[in-house]
């Protein structure tokens, strides 16, 4: 087993993505009695921004509508509303695939929520029918945090949110 500091800040990719399949499945542990979908997204945000490491806002933005609207979140506040199709968020969406992205002052259109956010990775998530109906956007205020763990990691937690039915306002599956 390959050992790491905990606050090594470059883990080789197998760790990084132990740690965010732990985290899935603590947060499996944490939620497996809840119904409520906002509940389970709280938790899981609470839980993967204390936990890993150089993060400065991790949270959801799901889609109402033409805009993105702020979800659960943990970190400085953020914007509340993402006009259609601009940002980073909204490429997600459109592209149906996550985005590292190692400097936002290089990515056209990023939109600033914090000024001093310098790499972001969104993830988005998708409903029963197939169609992306928010995202999972986490900053760091390093250049360069994320990469293809990191991407693989956050996206293992998403589909662990997707099959739990975890996207709704209300009811979804225990
Ligand atoms: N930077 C994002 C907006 C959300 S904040 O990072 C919290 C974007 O360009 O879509």
């Amino acid at each position: 087993m390959t050992q790491v500091a905990a606050d090594d800040p470059h883990p080789a990719m197998e760790v990084v993505l132990a740690r965010l399949a732990r985290l899935r499945d603590q947060l499996d542990q944490l939620t497996r009695e809840v119904r409520d979908p906002l509940a389970i997204r709280a938790t899981a945000v609470a839980l993967l921004h204390h936990k890993v490491p150089s993060v400065s806002w991790t949270g959801f933005y799901m889609r109402r509508g033409d805009e993105l609207i702020v979800d659960a979140y943990q970190g400085p506040v953020a914007c509340l509303v993402l006009p259609a199709h601009k940002g980073v968020c909204w490429a997600a969406m459109d592209r149906g695939q996550s985005l590292v992205v190692p400097d936002v002052n290089e990515f056209p259109g990023h939109i600033p929520c914090d000024s001093r956010t310098r790499s972001e990775l969104v993830v988005p998530l998708f409903g029963t029918d197939g169609e992306p109906v928010g995202v999972l956007d986490i900053d760091s205020t390093r250049r360069a945090r994320f990469g293809e763990a990191e991407r693989a990691g956050y996206e293992l937690v998403a589909r662990y949110l997707e099959e739990r039915g975890a996207l709704g306002t209300s009811g979804g599956a225990p």
